[in-house]
């Protein structure tokens, strides 16, 4: 089996993009990052990317606050396939993916969210579970499809919510798991395509 290229979409620290490119390092993930995209000029995880000698762009959603442009959504399909990219991982990326880009990758896009879905979809899910009150909470890893976070999950881990947890406590927990849970299902899903 060939090596699988990873494009990595993100708009914040990046750390689960460390979290990949530390299990590739340690020979856990065998696949290359070949390109990472930010909507986000700003974004930590672009600097991060760079540091490693990863082409890392920025992806212009035309002032748009929220939207993720088709154009732009265009615009990152052509960037991810001249970088010869395999697989995308949404990786804080907090746009919704729609149409064009699926349709350019299909059943080839990865998300991470930090809550056992279906529970507390959308954002800040850290936050939803400690006000629901839950004693349990996670992260999962699914493929994208048009809805906000409903597509198929390919795995999942529970983190347990503690009554003195704060938003912040629990996030810092949940992203431990994350960091594990992400590069393993990577493996396992390019292993599932035979990339
Ligand atoms: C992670 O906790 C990820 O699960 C979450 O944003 C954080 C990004 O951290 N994503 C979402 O909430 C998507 N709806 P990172 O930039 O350090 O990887």
């Amino acid at each position: 089996m060939a090596m699988p290229t990873l494009g990595i979409l993100g708009s914040g620290s990046g750390s689960n993009m460390q979290a990949i490119l530390d299990a590739i390092a340690s020979g856990n993930l065998d696949a290359r990052i070949g390109i990472v995209l930010s909507d986000n000029p700003g974004a930590h995880i672009l600097e991060r990317a760079r540091q490693n000698r990863i082409r890392a762009e920025v992806i212009d959603c035309s002032g748009q606050r929220t939207r993720f442009p088709d154009e732009a959504q265009e615009e990152t399909a052509r960037k991810l396939r001249e970088a010869g990219v395999d697989l995308v991982c949404l990786a804080g990326f907090m746009r919704l993916v729609k149409r064009p880009l699926l349709d350019a990758f299909p059943a080839r896009i990865l998300n991470i969210h930090p809550s056992l879905l279906p529970a507390f979809p959308g954002l800040e899910a850290w936050r939803q579970a400690v006000e629901a009150g839950v004693s349990e909470s996670g992260v999962t890893v699914h493929l994208v499809d048009a809805g906000m976070d409903t597509g198929p999950i390919l795995g999942q881990e529970s983190v347990a919510v503690f009554p003195d947890d704060t938003p912040e406590t629990l996030h810092a927990r949940i992203r431990i798991a994350e960091h594990r849970l992400y590069p393993e299902t990577v493996r396992q899903y390019a292993a599932h395509l035979k990339l």
